[in-house]
């Protein structure tokens, strides 16, 4: 008796709730489904395969949707997310739509409601805020700071005796020049990773991001209330709190030096002037841009400045690592970025100067031909919040979950031509025609960080390349091929393999 009202309920409930979203499934219905099904909805694979052919899927569900009028539905549980493939329908969403989906939610849980993650309402004040801390002179004043941390970067290779010794895994000397970069600029403090590899900030950092790539492939991981449950979360609670811990310390440390500094907002002397110290991190310029009402308080520190961390530090070495690579299978390219290197910096002993850089326009172009073939973030997350026609035709009901695959938008052939798998870096000549470019995203919403990124990540390859060269296995044919894995970022499955010779 009671299993049959308890039936009857659940029915009336279910139908009830159908209802309610008929608008939902009546536009549903209108977007085709790939046919293949992606694994993590069956919740029984174990994550790091998903991991492993993440980017499988993601070129299936591209060549599905480009196929289909550029759309192609996903139902994550009750949730419809919608892949769009379509340019004029990317821009319009990057441009439009600027809430992220529930997805993120997720990360929310490291950064708190910083920049990068938060829902509009909180994010349109503080992007307001950190767009100053990010201006020309300030990415400016740290050029010294970024060619001193290349300059190491290059000798630790050596001292490592990683030149002329075969193959060695460049992630890790890579990553510690971003996040050395990243920790100067934005922190202040320096860390030497590669002298000190027991650091315990990069620790819990590096567990934090691999503890929540494996959380987004267990769905059933979602909620804390569960995710609490689980022996995961302990280990992530802890690393967390080591995180917080330093960066808090850093903060108060670094209020306490500037507690009688009195700066009026957007003052020249607030970047190099008359105070006192010579370079300030952007934590400095937060602090001092928040004495004025209307600023950050203590906790919206801390999750701005780990959003840099996050942010910054492993999708540029993802970008700096993918080029060495791409260079190393492309001799012919690489001779030409070091003829380059040479006319520019005349005498190759000379140290780097300020000035120098934006002289390396070839380097450039294989730097932005890199983040085309393999966007180090090859998804983008959005939510359309009401029911939203795109610019080609099709409704997506409110709600909708918005990905777009950067990854096909760079190798799309309508619009990039019939060789959009190459390398060529000469695409990027400015006289030539190109697709839509969009690795650090584009519109309100896009990347901050973008002019710090390619300083840093030029920055980086100047110092090497200058020195060494890369060798490795040659590409057969004009379409490079990197073995990726998916962790949030997209990156090589042997944390890319290099060998480097003396120049
Ligand atoms: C090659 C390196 C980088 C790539 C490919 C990259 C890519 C991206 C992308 C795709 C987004 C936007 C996501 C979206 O539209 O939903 C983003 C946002 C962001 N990035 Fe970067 N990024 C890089 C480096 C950096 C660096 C070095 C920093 C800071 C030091 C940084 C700070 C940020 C911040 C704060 C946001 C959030 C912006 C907002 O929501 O208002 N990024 N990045
Ligand atoms: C970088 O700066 C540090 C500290 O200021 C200094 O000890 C080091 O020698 C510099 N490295 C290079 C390669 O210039
Ligand atoms: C999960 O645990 C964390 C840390 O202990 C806590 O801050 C959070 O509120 C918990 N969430 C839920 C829903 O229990």
């Amino acid at each position: 008796m009671n299993v049959y009202l308890f039936a009857v309920v659940v029915i009336l409930w279910y139908m009830l709730y159908r209802y309610r979203r008929r608008r939902v499934y009546e536009l549903a219905a209108l977007i085709p489904t790939a046919p293949e099904k992606i694994p993590y909805v069956g919740a029984l694979q174990h994550s790091y395969n998903i991991m492993n052919n993440i980017i499988d899927l993601i070129h299936k569900y591209t060549d599905f949707a480009q196929n289909n009028g550029g759309f192609v539905k996903i139902w994550v549980g009750p949730m419809l997310y919608v892949g769009i493939t379509n340019p004029e329908d990317v821009e319009f969403i990057l441009k439009n739509c600027l809430e992220k989906a529930d997805i993120v939610k997720l990360i929310r849980s490291i950064v708190g409601n910083a920049g990068i993650f938060a829902p509009v309402s909180i994010w349109t004040r503080r992007r307001k805020l950190l767009i100053p801390a990010f201006s020309p002179k300030i990415i400016n004043s740290f050029m010294n700071i970024l060619i001193n941390q290349s300059e190491e970067l290059a000798k630790q290779l050596s001292r490592h005796k990683k030149v002329g010794t075969g193959r060695f895994e460049a992630w890790s000397f890579i990553s510690a020049y971003t996040l050395g970069s990243v920790c100067e600029t934005a922190l202040g403090i320096r860390i030497n990773y590669v002298q000190n590899p027991d650091n315990k900030f990069l620790k819990a950092a590096t567990n934090l991001f691999a503890l929540m790539a494996d959380r987004i492939f267990q769905v059933w991981l979602w909620p804390d209330v569960i995710y609490n449950c689980s022996s995961k979360s302990t280990e992530f609670y802890e690393n967390l709190k080591t995180v917080y811990d330093l960066t808090d310390e850093i903060i108060q440390t670094k209020k306490e030096e500037l507690k009688d500094e009195d700066i009026q907002l957007d003052s020249d002397s607030v970047i190099f002037g008359q105070s006192p110290k010579k370079v300030r991190c952007f934590l400095e310029h937060l602090i001092l841009l928040s004495k004025n009402s209307g600023g950050f308080t203590d906790v919206e520190l801390r999750e701005e400045v780990i959003t840099f961390l996050l942010a910054g530090t492993d999708t540029s070495s993802v970008a700096i690592c993918n080029t060495l690579t791409l260079l190393a299978k492309y001799p012919k390219e690489q001779e030409k970025v070091y003829q380059e290197i040479v006319e520019v910096l005349g005498e190759l002993d000379r140290p780097l100067e300020k000035d120098d850089l934006k002289e390396f326009k070839y380097l450039e172009r294989v730097i932005k031909e890199s983040l085309r073939l393999f966007p180090p973030a090859p998804l983008l997350i959005r939510k359309v919040t009401e029911e939203t026609s795109m610019p080609t035709g099709v409704t997506l009901p409110a709600d909708t979950g918005i990905i777009v695959s950067v990854w096909g938008i760079s190798r799309d052939k309508k619009h990039w031509g019939p060789d959009a798998d190459c390398f060529n870096p000469d695409r990027f000549l400015p006289d030539r025609k190109t697709g839509l470019f969009i690795p650090f995203s584009s519109g309100p919403r896009n990347c901050v960080g973008y002019q710090y990124a390619l300083l840093s990540v030029k920055m980086a390859l100047v110092g090497v390349l200058r020195r060494y060269k890369v060798v490795g296995q040659e590409e057969e044919g004009p379409a490079p091929k990197i073995d990726t894995k998916f962790t949030i970022m997209m990156k090589a499955k042997d944390n890319y393999q290099i060998a480097l010779e003396a120049r």
